[in-house]
């Protein structure tokens, strides 16, 4: 591409719509024109990118008709549904935030440290993956290639910031001690530890589960044996997961930490006699995956536990997404 691309922003006044505005502006991202879209409810409000006013646009069928290369989507699955394959038949490349594409084989899943390769195979629709799964796939891709993976076990802390501003709102009431209009969820989530997250399926996980176990298969390896239980906590921001992992070949403790250490992406924080270990809080507005409690699983031949930290919003929504849009625009200019 001989000039700089036109962007487009759908649901830039959400959680992870603003979070893209911050990325773009930090990374300083190169584009001509940057469009802002919301539903009809903000359409005509104004918002600050880059110290410039913008006209928020109601998204719609002819949104699209104008010169758009790439658009961000992070305004919901059924926004995703209608409007995504619109824009990808008038030649934009969408990037999309929401789960509604993910499993379609016609669809690349990407973490750009894990699979940058799938990016080049798009038909106009690129998929996000779920922010839980992103921090681990940017933490099991080394193992993988390494030693192979056989079996992963996943315990999550999920912030509340991952249910948007209701998710917020019911922790910021809770801790107030205004427990008794729920936005988001079936319980209060001040002093509590819900292990539900989105709905239950008819096998008794729930979708967020299912989420972790079909979309790493689909990024990893369909081959890894794979179980889930995700939970959300009173944690406004970055995720936190254990992940029990059994891998195919025998491994150095010290091996394996430098794997880490050498890895893209990530940054080790394991010093546990001083205290250091990755933590929601330390993690929260940064891009990279924290690793620590780096340690052997005895009761297994080949196992490992590890903690992996990750600012949701970032780099489990709106970071990687501008990493796979800086990817294209790269494509393009082979
Ligand atoms: N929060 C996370 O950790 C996270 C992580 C990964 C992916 N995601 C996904 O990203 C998406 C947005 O999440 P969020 O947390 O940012 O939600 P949010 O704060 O509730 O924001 C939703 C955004 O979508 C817009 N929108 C809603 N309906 C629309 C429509 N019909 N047409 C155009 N825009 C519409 C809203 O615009 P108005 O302000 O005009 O209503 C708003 O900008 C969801 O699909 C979510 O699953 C979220």
């Amino acid at each position: 591409m001989n000039r700089k691309p036109n962007i487009a922003v759908v649901g830039a006044t959400g959680v992870v719509g603003s979070t893209f505005l911050k990325v773009l502006e930090e990374r300083d991202f190169p584009f001509e024109n940057i469009y802002m879209m919301a539903s009809a409810k903000s359409a005509g409000k104004k918002l600050t990118f880059k110290g410039k006013e913008y006209i928020i646009e109601e998204l719609t069928e002819h949104s699209f008709d104008k010169p758009i290369d790439i658009a961000l989507f992070s305004a919901g699955g059924s926004t995703s549904e209608k409007f995504a394959p619109i824009a990808a038949s008038k030649g934009v490349i969408v990037v999309d935030n929401s789960s509604q594409w993910r499993m379609d084989k016609e669809v690349p899943l990407v973490v750009p440290e894990v699979n940058p390769e799938d990016i080049k195979w798009n038909k106009g629709i690129i998929a996000n993956p779920n922010c839980s799964t992103i921090q681990a796939m940017v933490a099991l891709k080394p193992l993988q290639e390494k030693y192979g993976i056989k079996r992963v076990v996943y315990s999550t802390y999920q912030a509340v910031s991952g249910s948007g501003v209701k998710g917020i709102n019911d922790l910021k009431n809770g801790l107030a001690g205004k427990d008794d209009e729920l936005q988001a969820y079936a319980h209060p989530i001040a002093g509590n530890c819900l292990p539900h997250i989105d709905v239950f399926t008819d096998n008794g996980y729930t979708k967020e589960e299912m989420k972790m176990i079909n979309e790493t298969h689909k990024i990893l390896d369909e081959n890894i044996k794979v179980t889930a239980t995700t939970v959300r906590v009173p944690v406004f921001d970055s995720h936190s997961e254990s992940i029990n992992v059994e891998l195919e070949k025998p491994f150095e403790l010290k091996d394996v930490v430098e794997l880490f250490k050498n890895s893209p992406g990530i940054i080790v924080q394991d010093d546990v006699a001083n205290n250091v270990y990755p933590l929601a809080r330390d993690a929260a507005g940064t891009d990279e995956v924290y690793i620590g409690r780096i340690r052997r699983d005895f009761s297994l031949d080949n196992g490992l536990n590890i903690w992996v930290v990750a600012d949701n919003i970032r780099k489990g929504a709106a970071t990687n997404a501008i990493q796979i849009a800086e990817q294209l625009i790269k494509d393009m200019d082979d």
